[in-house]
């Protein structure tokens, strides 16, 4: 099943949640906020050991209702003297619905301030990951949805703190494998701390096993004993490249080199993030790129299958959802999806057997699908907005050098080039191709709800405006024009799709726009560390002999790519704008290392040495 499996939900009396598929309470019936506080967060000496990081980050196995992590969030709310950023990431296969988590929480009236910031943005039901942050609190929530013994291992994550709550052992014995506890050692920063309520003897020896030092301490409530455990090590000495997470030295000082949507995107994460952010763009003003079409649609591209791609996409496609939603610019719009031949009709029919997606996302109807989440977005608002509290040098020719960390000779701790179609110049080694993209539009006479209707091309109305397109062909050089070819095509699209605007434009002014789209070849974007091309092909000279080549990927250090979004532009950007985040702070990444290599900037010479070419 592609949906995450659900728990079989009952209620005691009390308002205790339990579990009937293994028949336990997901918290203590005495008091689950108490048993919270004194088993996980003083377990693992908080609130005291916030103070030693600029980010302090605290796993779970189990999110359940989401209590531990509101008890810590309160507390790390309550000290008012931090300056540091908190990072919560659990691990969840049987989400529970927005609706059971707030009538689990109303339980406890003293969370109500973070409990209901919690439940307005719970996320979507969808395996994956999915990253929410509160910055006015200075929190940010990874959840990993889907069975533990896959996202555990495909975690990025290094915590300070673990809280291991996963049922009794003896009723959940595949939360408590022995399988886990080197995985979970992996994921621990120097100096960690681990708590949990079971004092199993399986989980004793598991965790002795793999290098916790483990202490039986008094219980909570009737338990007689509860763990509390050390992690010695450090990330080097299992294996897992360690995060850069030191003490705070104050904000990042982050350039940005271009101000379309990845840029953009990048800008609102980053700044939400602290970071002290620039942005450097040669327009004079905002969405006058690629990014600038008077309208532009978000909806998700669904394969047939699961996979670690079809997650990706699906992800890429819920933080768009999450980071527009409510911004100027924005709408939601239910978007009508007719394949655009057998071939995607087949597509479609085995998508729909097994959907990644809920019905409150997705639905089939008669000749296609409806995304219910879909985002109609006008870019001359929305970039704006994004942007807003960057300081955006406009009309500014940025001249960086990424070895230095110098734009115009001016010092930053991080570069991150995003500068769509014109990173081709400085990034020959990327191939990137370009790829026209022409829409048309006028300005009709009758005002419209939101609209979208896609089948290839689309046709999408916000207000007075009509918009349909859009071509996708070859881009040869020079600067983007509007052919005559485009708009042909265009208008025969229009008259299938949406017949009578097709009248009202033979009557009105039409007006055209092309930009270029970046694409890969594998028409999947670049977002991640800059790599240092050169002594890439010397440290991987093995792959030009079928050798099998384990080093790292040299990178230039501070530097940063998000581009090739294709015509996915306002689809990737958020999720890559959060995934530099990320990479910039040393934080739990919304992403998993093999979607990391997915996307990973350098993949392009890695395949080219593979076959000779580079
Ligand atoms: C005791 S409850 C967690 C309570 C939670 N920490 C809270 O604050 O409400 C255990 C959680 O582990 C999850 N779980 C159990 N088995 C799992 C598995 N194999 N993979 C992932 N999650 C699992 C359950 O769905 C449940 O939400």
């Amino acid at each position: 099943m592609r949906l995450p499996a659900r728990p079989k939900l009952e209620w005691k009396q009390d308002g205790t949640p339990v579990d009937g598929r293994v028949d336990d309470v997901y918290y203590s019936v005495e008091d689950g906020l108490a048993e919270a506080r004194a088993v996980f967060l003083a377990g693992c000496g908080l609130p005291e050991r916030f103070a030693e990081k600029a980010g302090f980050t605290v796993a779970e196995l189990g999110f359940g209702t989401g209590l531990n992590f509101l008890a810590l969030w309160q507390m790390w709310r309550a000290e008012t003297a931090q300056t540091g950023w908190l990072n919560f990431v659990s691990f969840e296969g049987f989400p529970m619905d927005r609706e059971d988590v707030s009538r689990a929480l109303s339980t406890w009236p003293e969370l109500a301030q973070v409990s209901e910031k919690l439940v307005e943005k719970y996320p979507a039901c969808a395996k994956g990951v999915h990253q929410i942050s509160w910055p006015e609190d200075r929190v940010t929530l990874t959840l990993h949805i889907g069975d533990i013994a896959e996202t555990l291992p495909a975690a990025q994550v290094f915590a300070d703190a673990w809280f291991l709550d996963g049922f009794s052992p003896a009723k959940n014995e595949a939360m408590w494998d022995d399988s886990l506890w080197p995985l979970v050692a992996a994921r621990c920063a120097r100096g960690a701390r681990l708590a949990t309520f079971t004092v199993a003897g399986d989980v004793r020896r598991g965790l002795s096993t793999a290098g916790f030092e483990v202490r039986k301490v008094p219980g909570f409530g009737r338990k007689r004993h509860r763990l509390e455990s050390n992690w010695p090590g450090s990330q080097a000495e299992t294996g897992l490249v360690a995060t850069r997470n030191g003490p705070e030295t104050g904000p990042k000082r982050v350039a940005i080199i271009g101000a379309g949507i990845a840029g953009a995107s990048a800008a609102r994460f980053l700044h939400q993030r602290g970071a002290d952010v620039t942005v450097f763009d040669r327009a004079s003003g905002p969405a006058q790129g690629t990014s600038g079409n008077p309208l532009a649609l978000v909806m998700p591209r669904l394969d047939a299958v699961d996979g670690e791609e079809a997650r990706l996409v699906l992800s890429a496609y819920l933080a768009a959802q999450r980071c527009y939603d409510g911004l100027p610019g924005a709408q939601r719009v239910d978007v009508t999806h007719r394949p655009r031949d057998e071939t995607e009709a087949q597509r479609f029919e085995k998508m729909l057997f097994d959907p990644p997606l809920g019905l409150d996302q997705l639905e089939a109807i008669a000749g296609g699908v409806l995304h219910k989440g879909g985002l109609l977005l006008r870019p001359a608002e929305l970039i704006p907005a994004l942007l807003d509290g960057v300081e955006v040098r406009w009309a500014s020719e940025a001249v960086p050098d990424l070895s230095a960390r110098t734009v115009g000779g001016e010092q930053f701790d991080a570069i991150v080039l995003a500068t769509g179609w014109q990173m081709q110049e400085a990034l020959p080694w990327a191939r990137l191709s370009g790829r026209a993209g022409q829409v048309e539009w006028l300005n009709s006479e009758v005002e419209a709800p939101p609209f979208a209707l896609t089948g290839g091309h689309y046709a999408l109305a916000s207000g007075y405006q009509r918009l349909w397109g859009a071509t996708y062909g070859p881009h040869t050089g020079g600067e983007a024009s509007v052919s005559d070819g485009a708009r042909r095509e265009n208008a025969q699209a229009l008259q299938d799709l949406a017949p009578y605007w097709w009248q009202e434009a033979k009557a009105g002014t039409v007006q055209s726009r092309t930009g270029v789209r970046a694409t890969m070849t594998d028409f999947l974007p670049m977002i991640g560390p800059m790599p240092d091309v050169a002594a890439l092909l010397e440290s991987h000279a093995g792959l030009r002999h079928g050798q099998r080549v384990d080093a790292p990927i040299p990178l230039i250090e501070g530097a940063y790519i998000a581009g090739g979004f294709g015509s996915r532009g306002f689809t990737w950007g958020p999720w890559a704008g959060a995934i530099l985040a990320a990479h910039i702070h040393g934080d739990p990444q919304p992403i998993t290392f093999a979607g990391q290599a997915i996307v990973a900037p350098e993949r392009q010479v890695l395949r080219d040495l593979k076959r000779g070419k580079a």
